[in-house]
């Protein structure tokens, strides 16, 4: 028996890093996952590979920033399962890090509109969906930049879109715990993922800040490194049964290394 056995799992930002490590996990223990992304080739090779383990899994193109198309992408899972469970809002961006009179609105806004809006979004069309299953629960990705660490130069899109993602986790355990709705967030410290590709830093020195040299961080109190299966294994916890009482809340997954910046 598995913990997630036939609930249905809506996870964005699936074809990479956290969100595929996490709907990997999912799937092993029963769920049925829907996995959203822009990239068609990684969501078709996270399917695939989830399908032919055993698991069920569909693959839906999804702008998370985009509302028609969470729109769409919620009621195709719907369509697909008649019901949902879970709904993990994990797609982001690290965007443009610059200082402020540098970087640009157009930057500061494709952030805000990725990280923020796409959980909004996510929020606001699934949760009728919730609803209508009687409970479930929602897991926002933020992160350890913009509610334990400020030391990134030039990361103020960035940190703010993370810490506004904390209130409205919040705002929406709040409001959503009496229809048995929870909701939480992880906080992972640095995890080796794909995330650095969409990622730009310019003249962030000028900020005047030190910089943290690459390979550099702080480690994990016990030494060592964050993996995507880290974060999964929460969004687990998160997911199950195993945490029915717990909502409102953000989960630091770092290995403690927040603690030390
Ligand atoms: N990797 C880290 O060190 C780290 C630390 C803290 C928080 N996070 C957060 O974890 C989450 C997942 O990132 P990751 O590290 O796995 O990176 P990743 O780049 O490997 O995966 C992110 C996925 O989100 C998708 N995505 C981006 N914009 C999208 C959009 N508009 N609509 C739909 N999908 C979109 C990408 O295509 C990609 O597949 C992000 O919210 C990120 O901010 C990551």
């Amino acid at each position: 028996m598995g913990m997630l056995d036939d609930r249905v799992c809506f996870i964005t930002g699936a074809a990479s890093g956290i969100g595929e490590s996490t709907a990997r996990r999912f799937a092993r223990e029963g769920a049925k996952v829907v996995l959203a992304d822009l990239k068609e080739d990684g969501l078709e090779r996270v399917r695939r590979d989830i399908g032919g383990s055993g698991g069920g899994a569909t693959s839906l193109v999804c702008d998370v920033s985009d509302a028609r198309s969470v729109q769409h992408a919620l009621a195709a899972a719907m369509e697909r399962w008649g019901r949902l469970d879970v709904v993990f809002a994990n797609a982001g961006i690290a965007g443009v890090w610059a200082p402020l009179e540098d970087l640009q609105p157009e930057e500061w806004d494709r952030t805000i509109g990725t990280n923020l809006r796409g959980v909004f979004l996510t929020l606001h069309f699934a949760v009728p969906h919730l609803k209508a299953t009687g409970g479930g629960s929602v897991i926002i990705t933020s992160s350890i930049s913009g509610n334990r660490t400020y030391a990134q130069p030039g990361a103020a899109a960035y940190s703010t879109s993370k810490a506004a993602q904390v209130a409205l986790m919040k705002m929406a355990a709040l409001e959503l715990g009496r229809y048995g709705i929870r909701v939480n967030a992880v906080c992972p410290g640095t995890i080796p993922t794909n995330i650095g590709q969409n990622m730009e830093t310019r003249n962030t020195q000028e900020v005047g800040l030190p910089e943290i040299p690459e390979g550099e961080g702080n480690p994990a109190l016990h030494g060592g490194i964050g993996q995507p299966r880290d974060v999964a294994d929460a969004c687990l916890f998160l997911a199950s049964d195993l945490s029915l009482h717990i909502s409102g809340v953000e989960i630091y997954v770092d290995g403690g290394e927040s603690l030390l910046r």
